[in-house]
C-alpha cells in the first residue's frame, strides 16, 4: 500500500515511523516543505513543498499511486486539501474543510458547540463591537481573549496570565478588533489535559489521555509555546484525574462528532484533538484540534498496538467500528530540545548533535539535514521519548536521551518528574474540594 504523509514535523515523524512499523510493509511518500531527516530516512521519495500548495500535493499524490494520504498540521485542512485529494480518488486520514472549520474558526467552533446543546462549553459571546464586549467582560469578572481565526501571532490571552486586570482584557480585546470578531469566554480553573480519538466519520477510538507543557520555562513560568514536552500514565489515565472525568470527556468528543455531520454533511475523518480544562464541574472544552497534537501524537502513537495501517484504512473506509485498537499498558515522557531563546527569539542554523540516546525514541522536529548534518530552523528541533511502566522510570530515560543530544538548545528538566506530577495531583484537589 503506498501511504503519504502530509507534514514535516516532530508529529508527522511520529506518523510516519508507526506506519513504517507496520506489518503489511507500507511504501511511504511525504510531503514537507523542509527535509526532516527521520521522515526521509521512512520514504520511498518525498516532495519538498508547502503544504499547502493544494494543487503540487495532488499532484504528486495522483503520479505516486497513493491510496491513503494522512494530514499531519492544520494548515492544509484549512485551505482544502483533504475535499481536493478526495475528490482526486485517493482515501484521505482527515477531515475536509468544512468539518475542519472547527479549530480554525474559534468562533464557528463555539456557536456549534452551544447550538448543538453539547457538553463542557464554557460561557462565551462572540463580538465585533467594543461597547457590548466591554459589558460581556465586566459580567464575567475573570476572562480568556482569542481572535476568531488562525492567527500567526497575537494569540489567546487569559487574565491572571498575560492580562493582570479586566482593563487590560478590554484593551486587548478591542486591539484584536480591527482584523477579525472576537471570542470573549469565562476563564477556566483546573488543570489541562488532551483526549485524542481516531474518528473514522462516525465511530470514535480513543487514545490515552495526555498532558502538554505550554510554557517555555521550567515551573510553568515564560512564554507559550507550541509544547515543550508530554507525559501520559500507564493505564490512560492522567494521575490527576479520575475515571468518571475521561467518561464525561469521551462522550463530549463523541457528540461533537455526531453533530458535526449533523451540521456540515461531512463526517470528521482523522485524529481529533480535544483540549479539556478539568475544573470543579467537570471537564470543559478549551478547544478542539482537527488533527493529531504536538508533542502529544509522540506518546500515543508508539503505544499503538493494532496495526496502524489498519486503523488508517478504517478510517478512510468508515469501519473503524470493526477493529479493535488497542494501545499498551506503558507511560511515556515526550521532551522537546528546542533551539536556546525560543519562542521570542530563538537562534537558528546551528547544528544538532544527537549522541547515544540508549532505548528511547528520537523524533526530528523543525529542523533541517545539509550535507549529512542536522540544523536548526528557531521552532522546536528534536524531541524524545521515553517509555516504561511507570512516569517516572519513563522520564529518566527521556533525560538520559536529551543529555546525549548536542547543539544550541533548552529543555524543561521538569517535565514528568514527580514533584510536577504531585503539584498537578494537588492542585486538582485543591479544585475538587471547594
Ligand atoms: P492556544 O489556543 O493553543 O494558543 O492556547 C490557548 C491556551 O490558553 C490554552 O492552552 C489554555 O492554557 C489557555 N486558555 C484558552 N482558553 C481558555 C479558557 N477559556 N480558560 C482558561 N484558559 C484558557
Ligand atoms: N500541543 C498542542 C497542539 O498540538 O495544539
Amino acid at each position: 500500500m503506498n501511504i503519504l504523509i502530509v507534514g514535516g514535523g516532530g508529529r508527522e515523524h511520529a506518523i510516519a515511523a508507526a506506519v513504517a512499523r507496520s506489518r503489511k510493509d507500507p511504501s511511504i511518500y511525504a510531503v514537507m516543505s523542509k527535509k526532516n531527516p527521520g521522515i526521509a530516512a521512512l520514504c520511498e521519495d518525498f516532495l519538498l513543498e508547502k503544504e499547502t500548495n493544494v494543487e503540487k500535493v495532488v499532484e504528486f499524490a495522483v503520479s505516486k499511486n497513493i491510496e491513503i494520504a494522512v494530514m499531519g498540521p492544520e494548515a492544509p485542512l484549512a485551505v482544502g486539501l483533504v475535499d481536493a485529494l478526495e475528490d482526486a480518488g485517493i482515501g484521505v486520514v482527515g477531515p475536509r474543510k468544512a468539518v475542519a472549520q472547527i479549530e480554525f474558526d474559534k468562533a464557528w467552533a463555539r456557536n456549534f458547540m452551544k447550538g448543538s446543546n453539547i457538553a463542557g462549553c464554557p460561557k462565551f459571546g462572540v463580538f465585533t463591537e467594543k461597547a457590548p464586549m466591554d459589558a460581556f467582560i465586566d459580567e464575567l469578572g475573570n476572562v480568556a481573549v482569542k481572535p476568531a481565526g488562525l492567527t500567526g501571532g497575537k494569540g489567546v490571552k487569559v487574565m491572571g496570565d498575560q492580562l493582570p486586570d479586566l482593563a487590560a482584557a478590554k484593551e486587548y480585546a478591542g486591539s484584536l478588533l480591527e482584523g477579525d470578531s472576537v471570542v470573549v469566554e469565562e476563564n477556566l480553573i483546573g488543570e489541562e489535559f488532551t483526549l485524542q480519538a481516531f474518528v473514522d466519520g462516525e465511530n470514535l477510538a480513543y487514545m490515552p489521555t495526555v498532558q502538554d507543557h505550554k510554557r517555555a520555562f521550567e515551573n510553568d513560568l515564560g512564554p507559550n509555546t507550541g509544547g515543550m514536552g508530554s507525559y501520559n500514565e500507564a493505564g490512560g489515565i492522567l494521575p490527576f484525574l479520575v475515571e468518571d472525568d475521561v467518561v464525561q470527556a469521551r462522550a463530549i468528543m463523541k457528540d461533537t462528532v455526531k453533530a458535526l455531520r449533523e451540521v456540515t454533511g461531512a463526517g470528521y475523518k482523522g485524529a481529533l484533538y480535544g483540549q479539556f480544562m478539568i475544573t470543579k464541574d467537570g471537564p470543559k472544552v478549551i478547544e478542539f484540534n482537527a488533527r493529531f497534537g504536538d508533542p502529544e501524537a509522540m506518546n500515543v502513537l508508539p503505544l499503538l498496538e493494532t496495526d496502524y495501517v489498519d486503523v488508517l484504512s478504517a478510517i478512510a473506509t468508515g469501519t473503524l467500528d470493526k477493529l479493535d485498537v488497542k494501545f499498551s499498558n506503558k507511560a511515556t515522557v515526550c521532551k522537546y530540545a528546542v533551539p536556546a531563546g525560543y519562542p521570542d527569539n530563538p537562534t537558528k542554523d546551528r547544528e544538532v548533535i544527537v549522541g547515544d540516546i540508549g532505548d528511547a525514541l528520537l523524533f526530528y522536529s523543525s529542523v533541517y539535514e545539509k550535507d549529512g548534518k542536522v540544523y536548526t530552523t528557531g521552532s522546536r528541533a528534536v524531541a524524545v521519548v521515553g517509555m516504561a511502566d511507570s512516569i517516572k522510570e519513563a522520564e529518566i530515560k527521556a533525560q538520559n536521551a536529551l543529555e546525549n543530544i548536542n547543539g544550541d538548545l533548552h529543555s524543561r528538566r521538569d517535565i514528568g518528574t514527580s514533584d510536577l506530577i504531585q503539584k498537578r495531583i494537588d492542585h486538582m484537589k485543591e479544585i475538587r474540594a471547594n
